[in-house]
């Protein structure tokens, strides 16, 4: 069977608690990484993020600031949506859960699982965690508390109504254990079953109105509103436009999830039993990632340890701030923030490796053929290991990126910057220029450092938008870097004699690494 050609994938839509951080900033970015590669790649690709606005967490927060709760998450969600264009995200939608089809789209798949049988009223008494908006069982707790949320859950006892959860459990188990990148990396395949050797239980999917009433109304029972967690999930079938738009017949079920590790369980366990009673076909894959640690701890509001996303690509911009993130996150564990770090990626791997090396390549063609590419003669050995080794890149970045290894990729694209670097240390073009008869060779050494350099600018464009069409219109290419594919990029031989560079500003002026240290405080807040 041929592979489909269709792409989808989406963030968690963000609860409008609080503002966005730099974990949001991360999965938001992978997800713009992944649009983009996959474009490249040839697929008609969809990208969904938004924002969870229902339930009592925003509810508190609201209320903490004596705001209505719409008001609130007006507020919040407008500062979503503001940072994503600055972080040069290309998402094609952006969904909010109080948006009326969603409203609409949720109390449908309501309506079909309770006409099926598989929701029913009953009464339950248990540990609910504010913070995980969820029940949590004894075993999660570490000294009576959430260890997500260092806080004690509430006892509640309420008549509710329930999802037959339990009834899927089987079919779940066995779900995953044949599609082994139903859920990946590994790790949480296997936390997700180890999970399931519990007896599952059926999962509470109501709030009574007079305790809660900003929520979605169930379609059966105007004195309950939709547990928030039922109704968040729903998002990644609306964004599509379930039931009947195109869109949807296009792209589900090819969706890829991505979220962190923290909400494994709602993804990994509530949404497949959910998608399966409602008759729906299950997502493909639910890719989930680690944790972004400050100093080693968790983020945390109340220490004043939050990293500000907004100012980090303020100062730093956006492509190093970007190239950071995924550099530095192996997908699936955790990683170390640090301000330091970052300065030390950029001076090292984006000014030193990358940047110096346009620059002198482009200074050489200036210098040597007044900024005209010339016709290369013969390659030599030197010039084919080089050009072999840019078209094997192609290929191991291609199936790093499907298997979400973007540090593996980019690590891969700067060996053959270094490649590059020592191709022209070697080759010498400014002894070369000082013999007439080795003009050609001159031209050959040049072309072959250009044509690596288009490479790579098509390499990095997914990471670093902004950067990979710098470098394009720099080298003199014709047309767009956006028009490209992984096919031109494996198409030895695109940059032309006759073109004529374009030289401009450094891509990344080096920063002082001391001055990193200075403003660590101020972003973090
Ligand atoms: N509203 C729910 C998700 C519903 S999806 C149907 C929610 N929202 S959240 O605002 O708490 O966002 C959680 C997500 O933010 C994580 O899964 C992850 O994508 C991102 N991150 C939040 N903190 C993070 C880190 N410290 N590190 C990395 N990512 C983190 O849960």
């Amino acid at each position: 069977m041929s592979e489909p050609r269709t792409f989808y994938v989406t963030t968690p839509i963000y609860y409008v608690n609080a503002p966005p951080h730099l974990g949001h900033a991360y999965t938001t970015v992978v997800g713009d990484v992944l649009t983009r590669f996959y474009r490249l790649a040839g697929y008609d690709t969809f990208f969904l993020t938004g924002t969870d606005e229902h339930g009592d967490k925003v509810v508190q927060a609201a209320a903490e600031r004596q705001m209505s709760p719409k008001a609130y998450a007006d507020e919040i969600s407008n500062l979503f949506q503001s940072l994503w264009p600055r972080l040069n995200i290309s998402n094609n939608r952006f969904i909010r859960t109080t948006d009326e089809e969603h409203k609409r789209v949720v109390q449908s798949i309501l309506q079909a699982v309770y006409d099926k049988g598989d929701i029913y009223f009953g009464e339950y008494a248990g540990h609910y965690c504010v913070g995980c908006e969820r029940f949590v069982t004894e075993n999660e707790l570490v000294d009576g508390k959430c260890p997500d949320h260092q806080k004690e859950p509430e006892f509640r006892k309420e008549k509710n109504y329930f999802f037959a959860m339990s009834k899927y459990q089987q079919w779940l188990v066995e779900h995953i254990r044949a599609n082994p990148d139903f859920i990946r990396p590994e790790r949480y395949r296997n936390k997700a079953l180890s999970s399931l050797e519990e007896p599952l239980g059926d999962l509470c999917i109501s709030r009574p109105k007079k305790r809660l009433s900003w929520g979605i109304p169930l379609p059966f029972d105007a004195d309950y509103v939709t547990y928030v967690w039922f109704d968040a999930l729903i998002n990644y079938l609306t964004g599509v436009g379930y039931p009947s738009d195109s869109m949807y017949r296009a792209f589900w079920p090819e969706a890829n999830h991505l979220i962190a590790k923290d909400i494994l369980i709602p993804h990994g366990i509530y949404w497949p039993t959910m998608l399966q009673a409602a008759g729906i076909k299950p997502f493909v894959h639910l890719n989930v990632h680690g944790y972004w640690n400050i100093e080693g701890g968790k983020m945390s509001k109340s220490q004043g340890m939050i990293v500000d996303p907004f100012e980090l690509s303020e100062t730093y911009g956006v492509d190093a701030f970007r190239y950071f993130l995924m550099r530095e996150m192996v997908f699936g564990l955790d990683a170390n923030f640090s301000e330091s770090a970052l300065v030390g990626r950029l001076n090292s791997d984006l000014a030193n490796d990358l940047g110096n090396l346009l620059s002198r390549s482009l200074a050489m063609v200036t210098k040597y053929f007044k900024g005209t590419v010339r016709q290369p003669a013969d390659p030599g050995k030197e010039d084919e290991k080089l050009r072999d080794h840019a078209l094997k890149v192609v290929d191991s970045f291609e199936s790093d990126m499907k298997a979400l290894g973007f540090h593996k990729a980019l690590m891969g694209t700067w060996e053959l910057v270094g490649h590059v670097n020592k191709y022209i240390d070697e080759m010498a073009p400014w002894s070369l220029a000082k013999d007439p008869d080795q003009k050609d060779r001159l031209a050959t050494v040049l072309y072959n450092t250009l044509e690596c350099l288009r490479i790579i600018s098509c390499l990095i464009v997914p990471f670093m938008p902004q950067t990979g069409e710098k470098m394009w219109t720099q080298l003199g290419m014709d047309g767009s870097i956006c028009d490209q594919c992984v096919k031109d990029m494996k198409a030895w031989g695109r940059v032309r004699a006759g073109q004529i560079i374009q030289r401009g500003a450094p891509l990344f002026p080096r920063r002082d690494p001391t001055e990193s240290d200075g403003q660590k405080d101020s972003q973090t807040r």
